[in-house]
Formats: structure tokens, C-alpha cells, sequence
């Protein structure tokens, strides 16, 4: 197991994936740069990918294979994030989920008003269009 930065021959794995759990799949590959995948003999079982809007950042795709979920490997993806956001000088992460909030909340993630996102934020497709209702999370980096 292996975690790397993606690469534009990955996009068609990473949205197979994606769609395999139920996630939007729009804007992947145009942003294929912030995304990281984690793979076994370049096999992808997960991915996760970061939106940067000036010093704050939208974490978004993050997704392990259902057959290989609870062995850690989403909070490896979020930490190696995490890592990579704070040395491109991001001062704050969000996210949108409708489905892992409480796992995002053991790493420290929580929930605000959505009407107090950064104004960039509001402007993101993911939180305009495709996760227009979905709860909020922020952390500080
Ligand atoms: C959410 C997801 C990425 C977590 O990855 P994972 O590799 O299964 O998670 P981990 O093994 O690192 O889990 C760490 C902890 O979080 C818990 N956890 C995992 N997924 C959870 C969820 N959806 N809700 C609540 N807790 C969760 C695990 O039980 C584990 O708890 P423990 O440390 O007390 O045992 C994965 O379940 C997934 O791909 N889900 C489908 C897509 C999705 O919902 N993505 C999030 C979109 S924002």
C-alpha cells in the first residue's frame, strides 16, 4: 500500500471509484494536480483531492474501496492532505459529507453554519451545486 500524487493517467480509476461509493465525480479531472490516490502495484483503492480558493482549501473525493474501508487508509489520505495543504501555506480546510461526518470529526473536523464558509468556498462548485444541502466542517491547519 502506497499513498502518491495523482497523475493524469489515474482519472479514469479515481472516477470509477468515485462512482463506485456515490460521490461527484464533476471538476476531478481539471483538478487531478491536488489529487492523491492510494494504490497497491498502481491498483487504486482511494483517493482524495483538495480544492485550493487562495489560503483556504475544499477537501473533497475522499474515497476508499468498500471492500478495504476501517483499516485506516481514510485518515491516511486526510493526513497526507493535511500535510500537503499546509505546505502549499493553507491556513484552513473544509469539507461537505453527507455520509462521514462523524469520522471527520474524530480528526478534529467541525461542523459550521454553512452561511459562514469563506466567500471563495461559496463559490465552489461542490458547495453551490453538487453538495448544496450537505453539512460543513472546517479545521484550522
Ligand atoms: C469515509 C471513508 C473514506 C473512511 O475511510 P476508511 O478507510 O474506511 O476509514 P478508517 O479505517 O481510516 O477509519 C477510521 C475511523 O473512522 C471510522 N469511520 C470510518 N468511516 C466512517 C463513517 N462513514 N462514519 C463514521 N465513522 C467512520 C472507523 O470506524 C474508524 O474508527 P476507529 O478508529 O474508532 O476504529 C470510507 O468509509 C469511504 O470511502 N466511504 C464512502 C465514501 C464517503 O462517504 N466519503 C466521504 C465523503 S466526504
Amino acid at each position: 500500500m502506497r499513498i502518491k500524487r495523482a497523475v493524469d493517467q489515474n482519472s479514469t480509476d479515481i472516477l470509477s471509484l468515485l462512482m463506485k461509493v456515490n460521490l461527484p465525480t464533476e471538476g476531478v479531472t481539471e483538478n487531478i494536480d491536488n489529487f492523491f490516490i492510494i494504490h497497491n502495484n498502481n491498483t487504486i483503492f482511494g483517493s482524495i483531492g483538495i480544492e485550493i480558493y487562495g489560503d483556504v482549501g475544499l477537501m473533497r473525493s475522499l474515497a476508499i474501496l468498500p471492500s478495504l474501508q476501517g483499516r485506516g487508509y481514510g485518515m491516511n489520505l486526510v493526513n497526507t492532505l493535511e500535510n500537503y495543504a499546509k505546505e502549499k501555506g493553507l491556513k484552513k480546510l473544509y469539507l461537505l459529507t453527507d455520509t462521514a461526518e462523524e469520522f471527520f470529526k474524530k480528526l478534529n473536523y467541525k461542523v459550521i453554519p454553512r452561511e459562514k464558509a469563506n466567500p471563495k468556498i461559496k463559490e465552489s462548485v461542490e458547495f453551490a451545486k453538487l453538495c448544496s444541502s450537505s453539512p460543513l466542517l472546517e479545521k484550522d491547519l
